[in-house]
């Protein structure tokens, strides 16, 4: 069993990964962490304790940034909608928040746990996982490793270099890529291959029952707002991919790179620059490419859509026969 710490912003996508890490047998999730993101903390943090209450999922909640380390915030209701969560049904939380910060959380698991036995799969802005690094430094060489949804090597979101993760608190992710760690990096170039199509639209349908109808509400809501504002044909489960990773490595494919958050580009503010160790044509012996040589980066490229879609359809599966039972 993986053992994960699954720090999110509630959020659409951040959904269906909750659910897929409580629905998978062979993920034990230690816990949730909220970050102010896709939306305010106060309506992120709510709205991961209505999924779990949706979803018949009881592992702690705790509740963490309100905000980036130096950015002012910026939320994402163009996406979410108000509530950061439009759409679907939000059931009164059924359960109390853990009573620690976020980064407390964290550094408490992390540190109480075997050594290298704890994954952080950070699916939101990378304020929490930053704060910790620095609050308590030993969690780099004690985790086992971090699987994050951000950034991306082709493109962005917010700007055209910009995923919104990664743009939202550039310094934290710039935290979070330079620490000597295993680092997987689930960008948009491979989260834009994982889309709510039809047919797992109809296999999830298929199953019946609340949590069927919970995942079909919410790829409703963000499969309308990425039809308006991106022209998707059908929304993105971007953070889910992560979860996905860890449950199964070969459900991705990833290159080593060297990859830095752009801090200060008046244009580029919050891209991944990505150098990709081995770019057939392309040699990292010269110039400025030399600097950034330090390939530590595992970067998704592929996704295997099939297993994916197994992965999802198979935890809505055991979630509901939780949930009636
Ligand atoms: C990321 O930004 C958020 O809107 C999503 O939840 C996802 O984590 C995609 O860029
Ligand atoms: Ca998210």
């Amino acid at each position: 069993m993986a053992k994960m710490i699954l720090d999110c912003d509630p959020g659409h996508d951040d959904a269906i990964a909750i659910m897929l890490a409580a629905g998978n047998p062979s993920i034990e999730l230690l816990g949730i962490t909220t970050v102010a993101g896709n939306q305010t903390l106060d309506k992120v943090t709510r709205n991961a304790l209505s999924v779990c209450t949706a979803a018949g999922i009881r592992v702690p909640v705790a509740r963490g940034a309100a905000g980036p380390l130096v950015n002012h915030q910026v939320v994402a209701g163009d996406i979410h909608g108000d509530s950061g969560l439009d759409g679907p049904y939000l059931p009164p939380a059924s359960f109390d928040l853990d009573p620690r910060h976020a980064v407390d959380f964290i550094i408490d698991t992390v540190m109480s746990h075997e050594p290298k036995t704890v994954n952080l799969v950070p699916v939101g802005p990378f304020t929490n996982i930053a704060l910790a690094i620095r609050k308590e430094p030993r969690i780099v060489e004690r985790a086992k490793s971090v699987v994050v949804m951000g950034g991306g090597y082709t493109r962005g979101n917010v700007t055209p270099t910009g995923e919104f993760n990664v743009w939202a608190d550039p310094e934290a992710a710039e935290i979070v890529f330079r620490a000597d760690w295993d680092v997987t990096m689930i960008g948009l170039d491979l989260t834009h291959q994982a889309l709510a199509s039809v047919e797992l639209q109809d296999r999830v349908r298929a199953v019946g029952g609340p949590v069927s109808e919970f995942v079909l509400d919410v790829w409703e809501f963000v499969g309308s707002t990425y039809r308006k504002v991106f022209e998707f044909s059908a929304p993105p489960i971007h953070d889910a991919c992560a979860v996905a990773a860890l449950i199964d490595p070969s459900v991705i494919t990833v290159a080593k790179a060297d990859v830095h958050v752009e801090l200060s580009g008046r244009w580029t503010k919050g891209m991944t620059v990505t150098n990709f160790q081995d770019t057939p044509g392309m040699h990292h012996t010269g110039g400025v490419a030399a600097e950034l040589t330090d390939f530590r980066t595992n970067v998704a490229t592929q996704l295997d859509w099939s297993k994916f879609g197994d992965q999802i359809v198979d935890a809505v599966e055991r979630l509901t026969v939780k949930v009636i039972a």
